[in-house]
């Protein structure tokens, strides 16, 4: 693991960017696996910006997000494919037909899953996994207790997500109780894996999932094992952290 420590939100955002360039510099038609939530909206401005100054091309990137709400299509303003549209796609020259989010409108669960899956096998596998952490230390929406063999798979949300993705709705019962997600063998599959977190709300997940037991209960702890995994993290988040780490 490979772990660094940046001073802001911004800072975050830009190192993880630069990272997420690198990758499309050295790999124009690489797959990246996208996240969406308040973490990696800098990262995106960041992308968008070095795009707009000639630095970044996707003319040739696709992306696979994790996740997506069951229930919401494409034009509904809370969907992941949506908030995927306005904060980085419609931004940049990535190809439309690049572009893959789970059909959140589609509720027969098992077609959405196992053609979710081909694609990703299709592509070759993802080249990079963008990830952002929840509280209860899941990533995508594989939440406590997620088996960790599962590919593309639907989930029931844990209340403390549910409350905590309330921010985007008018209400708590609006949220959607369902989603379809990357199943943690997918995402530990993924050549390289790049972890951001942000805030103080974050800092006793993120030691517990970096340096505590490998276990279910803290989905995020199974990156641990991943080969190639890259933590970027800002200073309120790295706060719980072993003090040799954060020096
Ligand atoms: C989003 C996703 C989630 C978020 C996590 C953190 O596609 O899969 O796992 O990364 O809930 O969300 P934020 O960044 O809003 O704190």
């Amino acid at each position: 693991m490979k772990l660094i420590c940046a001073n802001s939100y911004q800072d975050m955002s830009r190192k993880a960017a630069n990272l997420i360039s690198a990758q499309v510099i050295m790999k124009p038609n690489c797959v990246l696996g996208l996240a969406t939530g308040g973490t990696p909206e800098g990262v995106y401005k960041q992308l968008i910006d070095w795009y707009r100054k000639g630095d970044l091309d996707f003319d040739q990137v696709t992306s696979i997000n994790l996740d997506e709400y069951v229930g919401l299509g494409h034009e509904h303003e809370q969907s992941y494919w949506y908030f995927m549209q306005k904060h980085f796609f419609e931004h940049i020259n990535i190809r439309p037909d690049h572009i893959f989010v789970p059909d959140g409108a589609n509720p027969d669960a098992e077609t959405v899953c196992r053609e979710y899956d081909q694609i990703i096998q299709r592509h070759g596998g993802i080249d990079l996994q963008l990830l952002g952490i929840g509280v209860d230390g899941h990533i995508g929406f594989n939440e406590p207790g997620a088996a960790f063999e599962l590919g593309t798979h639907r989930v029931r949300l844990q209340q403390s997500t549910i409350k905590a993705n309330q921010r985007y709705f008018a209400s708590e019962a609006d949220v959607p109780v369902e989603a379809y997600t990357m199943g943690i063998k997918t995402i530990m599959q993924a050549h390289k894996v790049l972890l951001i977190a942000s805030g103080p709300a974050k800092a006793a997940i993120v030691r517990e999932a970096l340096f505590g037991p490998v276990t279910p209960r803290v989905p995020a702890s199974i990156l641990q094992m991943h080969p190639d995994l890259t933590v970027v993290l800002d200073h309120e988040a790295s706060a719980c952290l072993p003090a040799e780490f954060t020096a």
